[in-house]
């Protein structure tokens, strides 16, 4: 299968599934990453691994409907199966997402549908939860608000800094985005009315 993913940061998500990739455990390959910010560090990752990079800034648009009409042209050109966003912070029009509907995933840092938006680890603690974490999701057009395919649970413990908490919460991160795309290029993964569905739903 036909991977790209899109990013604006670390990479750190893009990294894990780089490595599963190689490593055999995704049965398909990363054929582009896309950034919408040149200084993202997760694209010198992907040019280190040898797979093309694409810098899209928003910048250079006039509006969001011609950036995402000119991204999902890019993405076109790949014929992508699987258009994972590993920290894409763009919000992504209703007519790009109803292009790639079905094939888009993202990586949200709460259990949903809890914080959608930002400082999800920061709202957490001071709301006192005693659990966080992080959920895997298909896009639709409502931000953060399409339907849940994976989650992990993280403690909170009383003394945790935003920093701590992030931490616990990436090492879920970088264990379960893997295992969902392994899922979703196997076909082992649909979105049907609004709702994931797994393997034997799918028949
Ligand atoms: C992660 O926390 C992810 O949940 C959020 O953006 C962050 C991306 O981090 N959507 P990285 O660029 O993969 O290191």
């Amino acid at each position: 299968k036909n991977i790209c993913v899109l990013i604006s940061g670390t990479g750190t998500n893009l990294q894990a599934l780089m490595d599963a990739c190689d490593a055999g455990r995704i049965d398909g390959s990363i054929s582009a990453v896309i950034s919408n910010n040149a200084d993202a560090f997760g694209l010198e990752r992907a040019r280190n691994a040898g797979i093309k990079t694409h810098c899209l800034s928003h910048k250079d648009f006039a509006s969001r409907d011609d950036y995402d009409l000119a991204l999902g042209d890019l993405l076109a050109q790949y014929d992508a199966d699987c258009i994972v966003l590993a920290g894409f912070m763009r919000i992504l029009t209703p007519e790009f997402v109803a292009r790639f509907s079905g094939k888009l995933l993202n990586i949200h840092p709460s259990l949903l549908p809890k914080y959608r938006g930002l400082h999800t680890h920061q709202r957490a603690i001071e709301n006192k939860d005693t659990e966080h974490g992080v959920s895997v999701h298909y896009v639709t057009p409502e931000l953060d608000g399409g339907p849940v395919i994976v989650q992990s649970r993280v403690p909170v413990f009383d003394d945790d800094t935003v920093e701590d908490l992030a931490e616990r919460v990436s090492e879920q991160e970088l264990r379960i985005y893997p295992l969902v795309v392994k899922w979703f290029c196997e076909g082992r993964l649909a979105m049907k009315e609004n709702k994931a569905v797994f393997d034997n739903e799918i028949l």
